[in-house]
């Protein structure tokens, strides 16, 4: 009686032994690396997480877990587990944890770029595509566009001839500003002169920093009155900045518009016309923080892309002179170089893909975060966790790039590898609902700009063209550490 009584106890115990491992195998979060108590693996984050985040991958696997404080957080280092959250759980994964530098933005809670995937973001993401990417309106506001690029061309050729060097990066900058204020509000917002592109640039490129730190208070949320790393300070000074400028030009379209004066009939028209009849879900208060964002989010890309991509060109004479030679053709053809024409010269594309796979502009994208609990594999991720994917990464992996490390546009003239989102291997724009919105627009506005500065100029660098600092410096966009700095000499057959 007594072996019977111990035989079944021993069932029944390994029975509960192995349902309990079974379920916490289930359950379990992707592994990580063991982390400390109070601040986990803070410490092993340090100021570069792009780059130590792909080495812990390279230890722990494709899906990790790691713990930054309280906040758990998941990464995805491969293009099937990037899938995986994009794809497959799309849904569930496309929340977006809000920083708390955000919420100095006086209306961080109709942000497009931080709320969570509701009916206003549905509307907003709506209002950008019917009136700045869909094809029509990326034809019919084409000359805005080159009309800009045309004045910075004149700024450069005075450079130019005072032998005076200009960061190529401030003037993508300011290209990207006026063709956007051009575009909302039929004005320029900066003119080419140094200071003043500095000073807005040096703005933008603070709100664009402080949303993508790693910010102690954030961890911590105790911490959040002292703001020990002053990131909400920075970041309130930053919008106020901007939200002042943007105020202005908006209550000045208002008082127009209620005068007897013709219409301007641009995108800033457009969109009051579309509030007048929306008011509940799209208000004068949405169009406000929205010329906020998309001026955050496309200028400062923009100028970082341009950056890297003529870095890249200048290391590269080779590449420089082909670029060059199949501009020429269409320059030949319709006598300038317009803007769509651009997007159908294959090195040129090649390019800035290649720039955009070895610089990713975006390396973690924005921070997602499970709107519900997400089964991937085994594993089992709770709602409220948040979710990183390291397309910077995965854009540099042997597995799936031969000589990753190397700029070679050539290799995208034989595959059918884009940013588009399809690709998991190569995601600067992300992918899914979350994807860059501003993606159709970028693609325009960066061939237009580097071709015309390549077939313009020629450029003489400051230093032997081996000394060029291509370090990064990690933030929203991950941008060169040190300025592009070269004198552009115009180019005689222009
Ligand atoms: C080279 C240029 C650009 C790059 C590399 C880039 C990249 C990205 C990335 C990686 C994201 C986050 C995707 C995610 O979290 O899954 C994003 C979001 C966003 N981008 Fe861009 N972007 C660029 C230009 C632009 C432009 C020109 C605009 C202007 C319309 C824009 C507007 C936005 C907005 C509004 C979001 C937030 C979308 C949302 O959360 O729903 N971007 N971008």
């Amino acid at each position: 009686m007594e072996i019977m009584f111990l035989i079944l106890t021993s069932i029944i115990s390994f029975l509960f032994l192995f349902h309990g491992f079974d379920l916490y195998r289930k359950r379990r979060l992707p592994p990580g690396p063991m982390g400390l108590p109070f601040i986990g693996n803070l410490l092993e984050i340090g100021p570069k997480p792009h780059e130590s985040l792909a080495k812990l991958s390279q230890k722990h696997g494709p899906l990790i877990t790691i713990k930054l404080g309280s906040i758990t957080t998941v990464v995805a280092s491969t293009p099937d587990a990037a899938r995986e959250i994009l794809l497959s759980n799309d849904v569930a994964c496309s929340g977006r944890p809000v920083p708390n530098a955000v919420t100095a933005l006086k209306h961080h809670d109709k942000a497009v770029l931080w709320i969570p995937p509701n009916e206003t973001w549905q509307t907003i993401r709506k209002v950008l595509k019917m009136y700045l990417t869909s094809q029509h309106k990326l034809d019919t506001l084409q000359h805005v566009r080159e009309d800009v690029l045309e004045d910075v061309l004149i700024s450069l050729r005075e450079s130019g001839s005072k032998k005076a060097a200009v960061d190529i990066g401030s003037m993508a900058f300011a290209v990207s500003l006026n063709q956007f204020s051009k575009t909302f509000c039929s004005r320029n917002m900066t003119s080419y002169e140094d200071d003043d592109i500095r000073g807005f640039q040096a703005v933008v490129e603070t709100a664009m920093e402080v949303q993508g730190k790693f910010n102690i208070a954030d961890i911590f949320p105790v911490l959040r009155p002292l703001d020990p790393q002053n990131v909400w300070r920075r970041a309130k000074a930053a919008f106020v900045w901007l939200e002042e400028k943007i105020e202005d030009f908006v209550n000045e379209r208002i008082k127009h518009r209620d005068s007897e004066l013709p219409r301007f009939d641009d995108v800033l028209d457009s969109l009051l016309d579309y509030s007048q009849h929306n008011e509940a879900d799209f208000s004068v208060k949405h169009i406000k923080t929205l010329l906020v964002d998309v001026l955050v989010a496309g200028t400062d890309t923009i100028a970082s892309a341009t950056t890297w991509t003529m870095s890249e060109l200048l290391l590269n004479p080779h590449i420089f002179s082909r670029v060059r030679e199949e501009i020429n053709q269409i320059v030949k053809e319709v006598g300038k170089i317009e803007e769509a024409k651009t997007l159908h010269l294959p090195y040129l594309q090649a390019v800035i893909k290649e720039t955009m796979r070895l610089h990713a502009g975006s390396p973690l994208l924005a921070p997602h975060i499970t709107q519900t609990q997400v089964k991937i594999g085994t594993y089992v991720i709770p709602k409220g966790t948040q979710m990183l994917v390291n397309v910077w990464a995965m854009s540099r992996d042997p597995r799936y790039w031969e000589n990753p490390m190397l700029f070679m546009p050539e290799r995208f003239l034989k595959t059918k590898v884009d940013f588009k989102g399809q690709h998991y291997e190569f995601l600067p724009f992300g992918s899914g609902r979350r994807k860059c919105p501003g993606m159709p627009l970028a693609e325009r506005m960066l061939s237009l700009i580097v071709a015309s500065f390549v077939y313009h100029f020629d450029w003489e660098l400051p230093y032997a063209r081996e000394e060029m600092d291509m370090n990064d410096k990690y933030g929203l966009t991950l941008l060169k550490a040190t300025p592009l700095v070269a004198t552009p000499k115009p180019y005689p057959s222009s």
